[in-house]
């Protein structure tokens, strides 16, 4: 990728702030998919693919897996297709997803890929995303707006912006490629056939990132004793709460606590943790010795579909948590980054006993 400016300069000017358009970001893109690939993930039952369709000024949403025939009967223009999750079928995908490695990939969500014919697109709208448009094949006519008005167009089945007011236009090429923070209005139109590669980064809400934390903090809490008053008074009123009774209980209360130890853990897990759709592939049995030899001999790398960070000597993978030997540390921490580790003759028990359960899990796959 051709940034034009260091990932230090776009991190401190452009992300989470403004919109950036880059000329020739990847002056030789080539589609690693075509229209009727894509068509053919969005019939399978593990991509999550929708069809947006304008038809007499009305917007329709179809949500996938579609069969075949759908794609017969699409009409020559003003639809798109788009699936998401595309990096968990295609491993070019993941190469891609590899060059915005200047974002940590705790903030990664996923590459959806989009074809619409002339006229395609899903109308203007925002998104709660850090989003990269890069133009695969054709061209496409993206219209932004940092408007604050928010005003929906009533009855559509997706968010469209009522009073959209383009402030600044662009033609893109294949191989351009637009930044755009979160909550930003946009609007793309395609120009003849054309494919657009969304590259996603999540945006967790705060009431979010709370529901899921009580959540995980919920069936870690375990607090002793039982609610005592041996000072009880007599009370005028049997049936009134007494402001004794909640100042003992907002005192037990208080035992429930958590460090940033605890905040990493539920991160790690939360963020690897597979959506409800994704599904491993357990590779045929193997034994450990064979699994060494292979090690040995190919190295290893994520299966498409796995997550993985690490914080500290802690590893998060498909929302399971690990603490690893000093000694297996680095490797598992290059594992996470690059999602390959090259052969590897002599393994420390630790790593190759934990390398071979998670191969027998199919998180990870011989390369
Ligand atoms: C697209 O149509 O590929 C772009 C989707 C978006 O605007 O987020
Ligand atoms: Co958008």
């Amino acid at each position: 990728m051709k940034l034009t400016m260091t990932p230090q300069q776009f991190l401190s000017e452009y992300w989470q702030k403004k919109p950036l358009l880059i000329r020739q970001a990847f002056p030789d893109f080539d589609d690693f998919l075509t229209s009727n690939e894509l068509a053919g993930l969005a019939c399978e039952e593990a991509a999550q693919s929708r069809l947006v369709l304008k038809q007499r000024g009305q917007w329709k949403l179809e949500a996938g897996p579609f069969a075949e025939s759908r794609f017969a009967k699409l009409p020559k223009k003003d639809w798109t297709l788009l699936v998401q999750g595309i990096n968990h079928f295609v491993p070019e995908a993941v190469n891609l997803l590899q060059q915005f490695n200047f974002i940590p990939s705790a903030r990664l969500d996923d590459l959806m890929v989009s074809y619409a014919p002339d006229g395609g697109g899903v109308g203007p709208h925002f998104d709660s995303y850090d989003v990269f448009l890069l133009q695969g094949q054709g061209k496409r006519l993206w219209r932004i707006s940092d408007q604050t008005d928010s005003a929906l167009v009533k009855d559509a089945p997706l968010k469209i912006l009522q009073n959209f007011q383009t402030q600044q236009e662009w033609l893109l090429e294949t191989g351009d490629m637009l930044y755009l923070p979160p909550q930003y209005a946009h609007w793309g139109i395609a120009v003849g056939d054309c494919m657009t590669y969304s590259i996603g980064f999540r945006a967790p809400s705060a009431q979010e990132l709370a529901t899921e934390f009580l959540g995980y903090l919920q069936e870690r809490t375990h607090l002793q004793g039982l609610y005592a008053d041996p000072d009880l008074q007599l009370q005028t009123h049997p049936a009134q709460i007494s402001v004794q009774m909640v100042g003992k209980v907002a005192a037990m209360l208080q035992a429930i606590t958590w460090q940033n130890q605890d905040v990493a853990s539920f991160l790690g897990q939360y963020l690897t943790e597979p959506k409800p759709h994704i599904f491993f592939a357990s590779p045929q049995r193997l034994s450990f010795d064979k699994f060494c030899g292979r090690l040995a001999h190919d190295g290893v790398c994520l299966a498409l579909t796995s997550q993985m960070l690490f914080y500290g000597d802690k590893v998060f993978i498909n929302g399971e948590c690990v603490q690893a030997e000093l000694v297996a540390q680095p490797l598992l921490q290059q594992l996470a980054d690059a999602r390959f580790l090259s052969p590897i003759k002599t393994p420390s028990d630790d790593l190759a006993r934990l390398l071979y359960q998670w191969h027998q899990s199919g998180y990870v796959l011989f390369r």
